[in-house]
C-alpha cells in the first residue's frame, strides 16, 4: 500500500507556512515537551519532512518515515532517517533511545498498541515516550472527523465557521482520530507510567491562526495536546 503523505510533502509545509501562527504555537508545544535534548539519543517516528526539526540543532535526531517523499526533505533538513518504513515495520534498536517522540503522526496509525509497544522496546528503561496530536475529541478533532464523513470541507455544516486555510482534505480523510484517553490507555496496557500533558490551540479552529497560543498544562481543552510518558 502506498505510504498515505506520497505526493503530500509539498502541500503538507506549504499549508504550515500558510498557517505559521498555527505552526509556532504547536512548535512551542514540541519544543516544551520535549526539553533538553543536548547530549540525548533521540528518534522522531513519522518525521515526516523534518518541518518541525529544522528550527532546532537536529544533528543527533534520527527518523523513522513510510512517504519517501517526506523522508528525502528530512533528510536534506540534517535529520538521520534511519528506516523508510512504518514503525510497526521496522527493527529498532532495543533499550537505545533516551527520547521517542510522535508529532502529529499516532493520528495515521490504525493499531496504537502495536506501534507503541516498538517504541517501548527501542526506548531507555525510564526513557521519555512523547506523543504530540489532534485529538479526536477537540473542535479539529470534529472537524476533520465531519469532513471525513462527508468528504468534503465544503458542506453546509461547516459553511462559515471553518479556518480560512483548512488543512489538506486528504491528509484528514486519511486520519484515524484518536481521543488522549485512547492513547493512554494503550500505553498504561504496555506498562507506561508517569504521564504529563500539555496542550495548545485553545481557541476554536476558525480563530486559531490569528496568534501564536501559550502551551498551558492538561489536555481536556487544546486541539493540540502532548502526551509525555515514561518506560
Ligand atoms: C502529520 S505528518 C507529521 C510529520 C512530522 N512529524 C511533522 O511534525 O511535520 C504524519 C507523518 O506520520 C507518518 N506516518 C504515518 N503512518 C506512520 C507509521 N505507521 N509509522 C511511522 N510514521 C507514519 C506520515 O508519513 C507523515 O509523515
Amino acid at each position: 500500500m502506498k505510504p498515505k503523505f506520497d505526493g503530500y510533502a509539498a502541500q503538507y509545509d506549504a499549508w504550515f507556512m500558510e498557517n505559521e501562527n498555527v505552526f509556532q504555537s504547536e512548535f512551542r508545544l514540541l519544543e516544551k515537551a520535549l526539553g533538553d535534548i543536548s547530549g540525548k539519543r533521540v528518534l522522531s517516528v513519522g518525521c515526516g519532512s523534518g518541518l518541525f526539526e529544522s528550527m532546532i540543532d537536529c544533528k543527533n535526531i534520527e527518523g523513522v518515515e513510510p512517504s519517501r517523499d517526506m523522508g528525502a526533505i528530512a533528510q536534506k533538513r540534517g535529520i538521520n532517517v534511519i528506516a523508510f518504513g512504518a514503525i510497526e515495520e521496522v527493527e529498532l534498536e532495543e533499550n537505545a533511545y533516551d527520547i521517542i517522540y510522535l508529532n502529529g503522526s499516532s493520528s495515521y496509525m490504525e493499531d496504537l498498541t502495536r506501534a507503541f509497544d516498538v517504541c517501548k522496546k527501542a526506548l531507555k528503561p525510564n526513557g521519555k515516550f512523547i506523543s504530540l496530536d489532534v485529538p479526536k475529541e477537540s473542535a479539529f478533532g470534529f472537524m476533520y472527523l465531519l469532513a471525513k464523513a462527508v468528504g468534503t470541507f465544503d458542506h453546509p455544516s461547516l459553511r462559515g465557521v471553518m479556518p480560512k486555510l483548512p488543512y489538506p482534505l486528504e491528509l484528514c480523510c486519511a486520519g484515524v482520530w484518536h481521543s488522549t484517553e485512547e492513547k493512554v490507555d494503550a500505553l498504561k496496557s504496555l506498562g507506561f507510567h508517569d504521564f504529563d500533558f500539555y496542550q495548545t490551540l485553545l481557541k476554536n479552529p476558525m480563530y486559531t491562526n490569528e496568534s501564536v497560543e501559550d502551551v498551558v498544562p492538561g489536555y481536556q481543552s487544546g486541539g493540540y495536546v502532548a502526551l509525555i510518558a515514561h518506560k
